[in-house]
């Protein structure tokens, strides 16, 4: 007898030989036009699926859950964060959740670097100079930034993507601070030549760029409070290529309005993919569209985990990247 294949739906575009793939092992219902799901859709695709491949544009809420059909066993998300999906309700219904930690960490941190090195010396104002066809020529004084060789990098969570932020960051002359749940192992402290900060609070007040790499979770909700943003120097900047609720950006905006931080780079937003248009006029502060792990390789590396992630379920295994709440 033929074994029926289990009914995967895919709620975007994803990279063709990731699709290919997917068609040849499951019954793929894919989302061809890429058009983002709406709530209705999402609710039709857990009533029918066997497996569900979001994305973090995808909010699978309690309320969509509980709308989920018997068959419902896996969630396999395209991506690592997983703040999108309500892990509580998935797991009172007995759905596994799986992610794809591990392969949009360089890309994620060589992003974050990006940033770290377009705010302070200017990068994006200085294509901008050029594109708008305004430079006059080289002067002692124009487009001076500042230095990032020698200046103190407090990361906030040192995770995977934190701990390679760190190791280039290193290589590019700044002394690394960090403050996490948990103090690293010293080995890794000592090969980062990395600071523990127990107190958040403390480390803002003392570094010269903070950079956001923890990730978005109850507990982290707004963890960058006004509060929090006050203690840094005005001389400071903020990176966040995490998630944008990880940061107060109202608040955030406010100071840099007044000019009580020197600038921000922001990857990712409270509501995206709606930006605050006070923060698109401002010049010191660059902000990329949620590209962080935005790579060739990364996604098919994504799309490979995510067809691991389901092939070893449906073997009846433990996915590889289940996620534990
Ligand atoms: C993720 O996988 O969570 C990333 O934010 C996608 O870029």
């Amino acid at each position: 007898m033929v074994q029926k294949k289990p009914v995967v739906i895919v709620t975007r575009k994803l990279p063709d030989a990731v699709e290919t793939r997917m068609m040849e092992l499951f019954d793929a219902r894919l989302n061809v036009d890429d058009t983002p799901m709406s709530k209705t859709e999402l609710i039709e695709a857990v009533k029918e699926a066997d497996i569900l491949v979001p994305t973090l544009t995808d909010r699978i809420d309690a309320s969509v859950l509980a709308q989920s059909g018997p068959n419902l066993r896996l969630i396999a998300n395209f991506g690592t964060g997983i703040d999108h999906i309500d892990l509580k309700s998935a797991r009172q219904r007995g759905i596994t959740v799986s992610n794809t930690p591990g392969v949009l960490t360089e890309d994620t941190a060589d992003m974050t670097m990006a940033l770290i090195l377009a705010v302070p010396r200017r990068i994006v104002e200085g294509v901008q100079l050029i594109e708008g066809d305004e430079w006059e020529g080289w002067a002692p004084t124009s487009m001076l930034g500042h230095r990032i060789n020698g200046k103190r990098l407090g990361i906030v969570g040192m995770g995977r993507i934190g701990q390679a932020v760190a190791r280039r960051a290193q290589a590019f002359g700044m002394s690394i601070h960090y403050h996490n749940q948990h103090r690293v192992h010293p080995d890794l402290e000592n090969e980062l030549q990395a600071t523990y900060w127990e107190s958040l609070d403390q480390m803002l007040a003392r570094m010269d760029v903070i950079s956001v790499n923890c990730p978005h979770t109850p507990a982290t909700y707004h963890l960058l409070s006004a509060r929090r943003l006050k203690l840094m120097q005005k001389h400071a900047y903020i990176i966040n290529t995490a998630r944008g609720e990880v940061l107060d950006e109202p608040a955030l905006i406010r100071m840099l309005e007044k000019g009580d931080l020197a600038g921000a780079g922001l990857d990712v937003f409270e509501n995206e993919p709606a930006i605050n248009p006070k923060l698109r006029k401002m010049k010191n502060v660059v902000l990329l569209p949620h590209m962080g792990s935005a790579t060739i390789e990364g996604r098919l590396d994504m799309g490979e985990k995510v067809i691991i992630n389901m092939k070893t379920f449906i073997d009846g295994h433990t996915p590889p990247d289940r996620v534990i709440d």
